[in-house]
C-alpha cells in the first residue's frame, strides 16, 4: 500500500495564515489557534467578522486572551454569528441573562460541566453551530484546561471499510442522560415543555460551511445507533469513543488565563473540561449560537 493511502496519515492542512485584521498563532498543525490584536468588546467590522469565520472554519477552536467583556458584550459577540441558544436547563428561568450558561465550579460542586468528551447539546434537533466560553477566574492552583478534538480528522483516520459501514447510519442523542444526572443532584432545571431534548442525527455529517465530512457521535449525548442490536451499537460506539479518547494527535489543549474567551465550532469538534483543581474555583459563562438546519450527511 502506498504510504499516502495509509489511514494513519492525514496530511497537515494547507490553510492561508494571512489575516489583515489580527495575528493568528496555531496551537497544533491541525486544530486550535490563538488570535491576537482583536478587541471583542467593540463591534466587529464586516471584514473582521469574515476573517474570524474563516479562522474558525480552518482552526475550529479560537482563543482570545485579555478580553474585558460584560455579559451584554458577550451576548452581542455571539449574536454577530447567529441566534443565541438558551440551554434546556435555563428555559423559563427568571434570570437576567438566560443566554449565558454559568460554568462555575468550586469546592461545593458535585461535578463540573463538560467533564467528559462531548459536543454541546447535540440532543437538540438543530444543534449548536458554535460556543463561546468566557472564563473570568481560573483556579489559583493552575489547571482547569480544556481539551478539544477535531472530528474531521477523527473521521479521516478511520479505515475505508469502517467509513463505509458508518455512512448512512443514524444515532440517537438524548439529553436525559446528562441532564437527569445533573437534576438528580439538585442542579439545573428541566425544560418545562420538553423535559429533555432528544434527536436523531447521522453518524457521519457533512459540515454546512466547509462541505467536509466529520464524525458526529459523542459520549456525552449519543446513546445508540439506530438499526443495530443493543450490543452491536454499544460496541461500535465504544470503539468510536475510544478512537476519540485515545488519539492525541486530533487534540489541542487550551490553558485558560483570566479573561480568556474561546470560540469553538461545535459541529467539527468535541471538548473535555479537566477538573484537576478541586477544591479551587473556576468561573465563567458560555454563550452558544444555534445552527440553522439539522445536521445532514
Ligand atoms: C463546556 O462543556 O462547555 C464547558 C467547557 C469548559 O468548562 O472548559
Amino acid at each position: 500500500m502506498a504510504l499516502e493511502h495509509h489511514p494513519d496519515h492525514v496530511p497537515v492542512p494547507d490553510h492561508d495564515l494571512d489575516y489583515s485584521c489580527f495575528d493568528l498563532a496555531t496551537l497544533t498543525p491541525h486544530i486550535g489557534a490563538e488570535i491576537r490584536g482583536l478587541d471583542l468588546s467593540a463591534p466587529f467590522s464586516n471584514e473582521q467578522e469574515k476573517e474570524v469565520r474563516r479562522a474558525l472554519q480552518d482552526w475550529m477552536v479560537l482563543v482570545f486572551r485579555d478580553q474585558e467583556l460584560t455579559h451584554e458584550q458577550h451576548e452581542d459577540l455571539g449574536r454577530r454569528f447567529g441566534e443565541l441558544h438558551i440551554h434546556p436547563q435555563l428555559r423559563g428561568a427568571k434570570i437576567a441573562h438566560p443566554e449565558i450558561l454559568p460554568v462555575h465550579t468550586n469546592a461545593d460542586s458535585p461535578f463540573t460541566p463538560g467533564d467528559g468528551w462531548h459536543a454541546d447539546v447535540t440532543c437538540e434537533e438543530i444543534p449548536l453551530w458554535g460556543s463561546m466560553l468566557y472564563i473570568r477566574e481560573t483556579p489559583a492552583c493552575g489547571g482547569g484546561d480544556t481539551l478539544y478534538a477535531d472530528m474531521y480528522m477523527a473521521y479521516e483516520l478511520l479505515s475505508g471499510p469502517m467509513k463505509r459501514f458508518l455512512e448512512g447510519l443514524t444515532a440517537v442523542h438524548d439529553g436525559a442522560g446528562p441532564y437527569s444526572e445533573q437534576l438528580a443532584i439538585g442542579l439545573g432545571k428541566a425544560a418545562p415543555e420538553k423535559q429533555h431534548p432528544c434527536a436523531e442525527h447521522p453518524v457521519v455529517v457533512r459540515h454546512p460551511d466547509t462541505g467536509r465530512k466529520l464524525l458526529y457521535v459523542n459520549s456525552g449525548f449519543t446513546t445508540h445507533i439506530v438499526g443495530l442490536s443493543a450490543s452491536e451499537s454499544r460496541s461500535v460506539l465504544d470503539l468510536l469513543f475510544r478512537h476519540i479518547d485515545s488519539t492525541p494527535k486530533i487534540c489541542c489543549r487550551v490553558s485558560w488565563s483570566p479573561k480568556t474567551l474561546t470560540f469553538w465550532d461545535n459541529l467539527s469538534t468535541q471538548h473535555h473540561a479537566i477538573w484537576d483543581y478541586y477544591p479551587h474555583s473556576r468561573v465563567g459563562g458560555r454563550v452558544s449560537i444555534l445552527g440553522t438546519a439539522r445536521p445532514s450527511a
